[in-house]
């Protein structure tokens, strides 16, 4: 698969999991083997040893140029790049600090990323990767980046609200409701850029992709690759804490579904403690303390609870009063594995294996 200069061995992207659970660790890992690996940005200065409490948005673009080096330094030939979230009080320096850091490639939803180009005009060899949920959203941005930037999308990546892990694109109502056709969405897109644009830039699908059947299904789909996040939790390079990874491994399908998230989207996740974060937020941090979303429901009404704390939490382990965002197929998590391991049953040579 190649994403605008950069040529990547296995048409795989991880997904940006946000906050510190893809790190440079994991990021690095996927990219040595020869896959594409994301930093998320959201949250990152938190846990890092750039930020002392007060300096949330000072210490993010060093904590983030921090991660990229981890990951340059298991990987220095990979194709390693950030997720930035549009809906990020600090999406603007997040973005900069990624191309500062040698970013190869930019995934970026949570809104729609209809400045980026501007925003990476002086790194022109750096990729830019929309995440969307319909070909509407795909157009808009299209739309938008030809006409004020001359530029066009270098891949995109399909989000499917049904199945994927996080924040999630689409109304609360509408999802799971049977509506909704991942492939069907892939191949819109697809088929939107060569006809108005006479562009075949590979379209990846996100959301649900587990074992080697859901990437062949993938491929012979349409898609030109795949984003796969969850499947990447439970493994030795995850840059999240064992008690998270350990969630993983107990959860069991009824225990995965939907949240409103303050950030006015709904999210899928281990929904049971949901209670017990609101209820730790209003009593240990009751007002905003970062200021981290352009919009929060948190900060404007102490509505919910403080979405950034809530996963920083998760990723330091402490899974009763901390958000674990997981897709749909979490559940099928039953062991530590290595990324290596993940590579070898998804493109290996060996005979099919089956999911683990
Ligand atoms: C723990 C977790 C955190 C996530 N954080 C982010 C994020 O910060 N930004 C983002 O764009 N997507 C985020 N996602 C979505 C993933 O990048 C990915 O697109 C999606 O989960 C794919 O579905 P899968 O988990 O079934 O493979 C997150 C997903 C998970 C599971």
């Amino acid at each position: 698969m190649k994403i605008g200069r950069h040529e990547v061995r296995y048409p795989l992207i991880q997904g940006g999991m946000g906050v510190r659970i893809s790190g440079g660790r994991l990021a690095g890992h996927v990219a040595k083997c020869g896959g594409v690996g994301l930093v998320a940005t959201p949250g990152v200065a938190l846990n890092s040893e750039r930020y002392d409490g007060n300096n949330y948005f000072g210490a993010g673009p060093l904590a983030l140029k921090d991660e990229l080096r981890k990951a340059y330094a298991i990987a220095p030939d990979g194709v390693i790049g950030t997720n930035c979230m549009v809906a990020l009080t600090d999406y603007a320096e997040l973005v900069r600090a990624s191309c500062e850091g040698g970013a190869k490639l930019i995934v970026s939803g949570a809104g729609l990323p209809l400045n980026l180009p501007e925003l990476t005009a002086d790194w022109p060899e750096v990729a830019l990767v929309p995440i969307v949920s319909s070909v509407k959203a795909a157009e808009l941005i299209a739309r938008k980046w030809k006409k004020s930037y001359d530029r066009l999308p270098d891949a995109v990546v399909v989000e499917d609200p049904d199945t994927a892990g996080g924040h999630l694109g689409e109304k609360l109502e509408n999802i799971g409701s049977g509506q909704y056709d991942q492939y069907a969405t892939v191949r819109g897109v697809k088929a939107y850029f060569r006809e108005e644009f006479g562009v075949d830039i590979p379209v990846v699908a996100a959301g649900g992709i587990w074992d080697r059947a859901d990437v062949e299904n993938a491929l012979a789909q349409g898609a030109d690759g795949v984003q796969m996040a969850s499947r990447f939790v439970c493994t030795e390079e995850c840059d999240a804490e064992p008690a998270f990874k350990q969630a993983y491994l107990d959860c069991r399908k009824e225990d995965i579904g939907l949240m409103m998230s303050p950030a006015g989207l709904p999210g899928r996740a281990l929904v049971a403690n949901i209670e017990a974060i609101r209820a730790r937020d209003l009593q240990m941090t009751p007002g905003c303390p970062t200021g981290c979303l352009k919009k929060c429901t948190y900060k404007s009404e102490q509505e919910r609870f403080c979405i950034v704390h809530a996963l920083d939490r998760a990723q330091r382990g402490d899974v009763e009063t901390g958000l674990i965002f997981c897709g749909t197929n979490a559940w099928r998590a039953t062991r530590i594995e290595t990324v290596a391991e993940i590579f070898t049953e998804l493109f290996g040579d060996q005979p099919r294996a089956g999911s683990v």
